[in-house]
């Protein structure tokens, strides 16, 4: 039946204890529409049995009865290892009971004589909180094994040596602003350095910026105190323990820069409308792909919150000229998209991964991704990128030394054969160049 108590009942099973007859039909009556299933039990040795014959989601039960009171009975069963939740009824609504209910863990305290609505809001109350605790357990464990696609791969020396940059941040609690062009992989290492903090079993909470308004994101991060003086928490709280992470910092409205200067500062939050200050314990991460420097020099960020931010600087690198990065991650995205869409992965061959780690990618590692689920979708790479041999992902990787050499020689090629110039070209040191031309021309 759907009604205000919404779904939440719909799938329920019940298991009503009383010894008085008109009180288990009064409770079977008003839940009967709403549940799955419910049950009676008329004593405390009745309601062992059944509960010893089937589970029940929820037990609703009366504290004064002949054969043992309530408190007494559901004590023993915690001991047995029963712990479904229980909404205790009773006439006798005395201060010890109450405390003894809370002992045992007893989920809400309804006193008779009750009208039907106060017992079905307990019931939908108990019910929410415990689909609630389940679906936090669930999405914490899927995180938790979601731990894999944080990870930041690349092979390439300048993906290495961010990697080492990160390993040494992580500890720290230093702001860090990620820098670099659309799809460089500034989100994800941000998530990376999170999952190898020693804040990677608390929150990391993303916050974009730019898609919300200005008031809409002061309500959001700082929270808010209501009239009736509850406070509904932003995210600078909900995340706190953890990392918050900025998003198109670049982005952020005048008054709310200087608000979150003042955070970094203060590591506290006060909540709009809210007159004390909250303490945090928070990690603050940045990214932008605007020029911010220039932002400052036009008086469209503030300087002071620049610098605050900037303290650590990591730049992603695009995608060109890391061929490469190109071939691992494409062997990767390929098995990957493959295993999570139920489809052959595609040949990776020497041809198509050369025109790959050609390619100049503008959208970057999001573009290399899209192309490879895209074609893994379609069954085969587009026109431009299609090879005609018959390699596979192991052997691909084998053949990236010949796609860098092809690489590197092409850039060479572009500079006049300046080894300098080259270098800076494809983010690698000078050194890297020379050491691979003396194995190629061995
Ligand atoms: N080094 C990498 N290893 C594995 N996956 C990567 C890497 N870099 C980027 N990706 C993937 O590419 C996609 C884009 O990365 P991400 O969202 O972090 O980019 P971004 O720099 O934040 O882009 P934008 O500026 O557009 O927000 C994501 O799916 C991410 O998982
Ligand atoms: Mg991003």
């Amino acid at each position: 039946m759907a009604d205000e108590y919404g779904n939440t009942l719909s799938g329920a099973s019940i298991l009503v204890i009383d010894d008085e007859v008109g009180m288990r039909h009064f409770l079977t009556k008003i839940l009967e529409p709403r549940v799955k299933r419910v049950e009676q039990a008329a004593s405390p040795k009745e309601a062992s049995e059944r509960l010893d014959e089937t589970h029940f989601d929820l037990v609703i039960l009366d504290n004064i009865m002949p054969g043992g009171t309530g408190l007494d009975w559901i004590t023993e069963q915690r001991r047995k290892g029963f712990f479904a939740d229980t909404i205790l009824i009773t006439a006798y609504a005395d201060l010890e009971t109450a405390i003894a209910a809370l002992r045992v863990g007893v989920s809400d305290f309804v006193l008779k004589p009750f009208r039907a609505n106060q017992i079905l809001g307990a019931v939908a109350r108990t019910l929410d909180r415990k689909y609630l605790r389940r679906d936090n357990a669930l999405l914490r464990r899927e995180l938790y094994h979601s731990a894999d696609n944080s990870q930041l791969l690349g092979k390439s020396a300048a993906l290495t040596d961010i990697r080492g940059m990160l390993a040494k941040l992580a500890p720290l609690p230093t702001p860090i602003l990620f820098t670099g062009p659309s799809g460089t992989g500034k989100e994800l290492a941000a998530r990376h350095l999170h999952h190898i903090s020693d804040r990677a079993d608390q929150p990391f909470v993303a916050v974009n910026c730019a898609t919300l308004s200005p008031d809409r994101i002061a309500q959001e991060l700082f929270g808010r105190v209501e009239a009736d003086g509850r406070l509904i928490p932003g995210l600078f709280l909900l995340a706190d323990g953890g990392t918050l992470f900025l998003d198109e910092v670049a982005q952020l409205p005048d008054q709310l820069q200087a608000a979150l200067l003042r955070v970094l500062e203060e590591q506290r939050v006060r909540p709009i409308g809210g007159e004390r200050e909250i303490p945090l314990n928070l990690r603050l991460l940045f990214a932008t792909n605007a020029d911010l420097p220039d932002k400052v020099a036009r008086g469209q960020f503030r300087a002071d919150l620049y610098h605050r931010i900037n303290i650590v600087n990591i730049a992603m690198p695009p995608l060109m000229g890391r061929p490469e990065d190109v071939v691992e991650l494409a062997a990767l995205f390929m098995s990957r998209f493959s295993l999570s869409l139920g489809m052959p992965a595609l040949d990776l061959d020497q041809e198509t991964l050369l025109k790959l780690g050609r390619h100049d990618w503008p959208g970057n590692v999001r573009e290399l991704k899209n192309l490879i689920e895209r074609s893994v979708i379609l069954g085969e790479f587009p026109e431009e990128f299609a090879g005609s041999g018959t390699v596979t992902g192991a052997q691909a990787i084998e053949n990236l030394d010949l796609v860098m050499q092809r690489h590197i020689l092409h850039v060479l090629d572009q500079c006049d054969g300046n080894r300098a110039e080259a270098a800076r070209r494809l983010g690698v040191s000078r050194k890297t160049i020379d050491r691979k031309m003396a194995v190629w021309d061995a």
